[in-house]
């Protein structure tokens, strides 16, 4: 990439400024062009990066530079000793986890992010950020067949917002945990919240940081289908209020982690309803599916809960970080997290149309997020959009097909989305620590060659491949070159070991 060795005017020893501005120019338009190349050739890089651990930090000088370096150099460095360390989100081959796109507008979303560099913390330090967060996540509302209104903001990930919307959900009891907090108080009693087996593992992750512990968290046991079952929650909250605890909060998963699975939501709000508990609905990875209106079902009931999260870096093709928190209760949010010092009051007085974002959270900072998500949103439209999603789902249940005819594989779960889980089972080998074995060997064996990276889980205790197609760069013809090479991955397997 570097073309330009030079130390431009701004490194001169006499100065103090910023970058000189045609040095900018110059290297800019450089990384443009770099990052177009980049995403047309970047199925030419090993998928999962080929790095043994500290070989980047090794590379690296130990001591900090101090004297100025040319952006060239800087450049070179990036590709020779950066890039090699780089797991490619962005290529066609990642289904591992579940596969994202930083899209093109997305990109130069970002792009402008960083050049306006915005704290969108008050509304004055900058009332686009503002304005257009609430814009933007109205339209989304709107795409996703929300009703109005929707309170939404954008924080950086869900296990931010899940932890936010637990917070607000105790600021909703009248314990004034706020104010007295939690410890040492003989009158308090115990906290309990609710979740499926199968929720992620913010949802614990919030309750230890809450202060309610691991031991306030219940997990709920799932069905066939890895969904949550209402009939144990509703009996589990009867037995812990006739043990003395106090339940406030059910957490709803929508497309959950493993499995992709979808909890009954109608059904948890109504026993939300019969008890007065908080339903916040984790939809970080199933939300975004909504925008396109044949699969607006799988948020049936999100209508009625107190908070909801949608992550656009998952399945909205937003690069990281990008996670909508939707909220009915806002004054309760608020409640929960604002606190103005004086230095922070807005002296141009407060108000509906003049919301201060930094009171829906724990950061003061945050980044124009919304621009990237706006950018993207225009630049696709809901059809655009829609019809993304409705060729990964398709891509999807193909895959899934085909594992379901193949006498050698077989499928561990329901495939709602474009997330398949499933696993090698050839005819006549049923001992399970042998198929553990296995397919931990053929996963490796697909991550190493570099064309695919695929993540696992395990299900009812049995190791599980996930192929989860979220890329728009994923077609039919890598999935069906996938297919082969698992299947050859089994084959030299079954060779190996006759
Ligand atoms: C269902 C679900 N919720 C929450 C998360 C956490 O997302 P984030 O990385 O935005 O915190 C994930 C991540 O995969 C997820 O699958």
């Amino acid at each position: 990439m570097p073309e330009y060795q030079y130390l431009d005017k701004a490194q001169q020893p006499a100065s103090t400024g910023d970058m000189d501005p045609d040095a900018f120019r110059a290297y800019a338009h450089q990384v443009v062009d770099w990052i177009a190349d980049y995403l047309t050739n970047v199925e030419s890089y090993p998928v999962l990066s080929q790095s043994a651990p500290g070989d980047i930090r090794r590379a690296l000088p130990a001591q900090p530079p101090a004297q100025p370096e040319s952006m060239g150099s800087i450049l070179e460095d990036f590709e020779r000793i950066i890039l090699p360390g780089i797991t490619h989100w962005n290529s066609p081959g990642f289904i591992a986890y579940f596969g994202i796109t930083g899209s093109g507008p997305g990109i130069l979303g970002e792009m402008l992010t960083g050049a306006l560099n915005v704290n969108a913390m008050l509304w004055r330090t900058s009332p686009a950020a503002t304005e257009l967060e609430q814009v933007t996540l109205d339209w989304l509302r709107q795409m996703l067949g929300l009703p109005h209104p929707l309170f939404g903001v954008i924080n950086d990930t869900a296990s931010s917002g899940t932890l936010y919307a637990l917070a607000a959900a105790r600021e909703a009891l009248p314990l004034h945990i706020r104010q007295a907090g939690m410890a040492g108080r003989s009158e308090m009693p115990r906290l309990r919240y609710y979740a499926s087996q199968e929720a992620h593992s913010s949802v614990e992750k919030a309750g230890i940081v809450l202060g309610i512990g691991q031991a306030g968290l219940r997990k709920i046991s799932v069905d066939d289908q890895f969904r949550m079952d209402v009939a144990q929650l509703e009996q589990v909250i009867q037995e812990d209020i006739a043990e003395g605890w106090q339940p406030f909060a059910v957490i709803a998963t929508v497309g959950t982690t493993s499995t992709t699975s979808i909890d009954p939501v109608p059904q948890i709000a109504d026993i939300c309803e019969r008890h007065g508990l908080w339903l916040h609905v984790d939809g970080a990875y199933g939300g975004s599916a909504a925008v396109d209106p044949s699969m607006q079902w799988v948020l049936a009931g999100c209508e009625r809960a107190d908070t909801l999260i949608v992550n656009p870096h998952k399945w909205l093709f937003t690069p990281i970080d990008c996670s909508v928190f939707y909220t009915r209760k806002p004054d309760v949010v608020k409640a929960a997290f604002s606190l103005v010092p004086e230095y922070l009051r807005n002296t141009q007085g407060t108000g509906e149309e003049m919301p201060n974002l930094m009171d829906y959270g724990t950061s003061l900072g945050r980044r124009f997020r919304s621009l990237k998500l706006w950018m993207v949103m225009r630049y696709f439209g809901q059809e655009g959009l829609a019809a993304r999603i409705r060729e990964h789902n398709r891509l999807g249940q193909l895959f899934a097909q085909w594992v379901d005819e193949s006498p050698n594989f077989k499928r561990l779960a329901a495939t709602p989305f474009s997330t398949v889980c499933f696993r090698a089972h050839p005819q006549g080998l049923d001992d399970e620590a042998q198929l553990e074995a296995l397919n931990e060997r053929i996963m490796s064996h697909v991550n190493a060659a570099g064309r695919f990276f695929l993540s696992h889980t395990k299900l009812h205790g049995k190791f599980t491949m996930r192929v989860a197609i979220g890329n728009l760069r994923t077609t039919e013809q890598h999935m069906r070159e996938l297919w082969n090479v698992l299947q050859d991955a089994l084959a030299v397997e079954l060779h190996i070991n006759k």
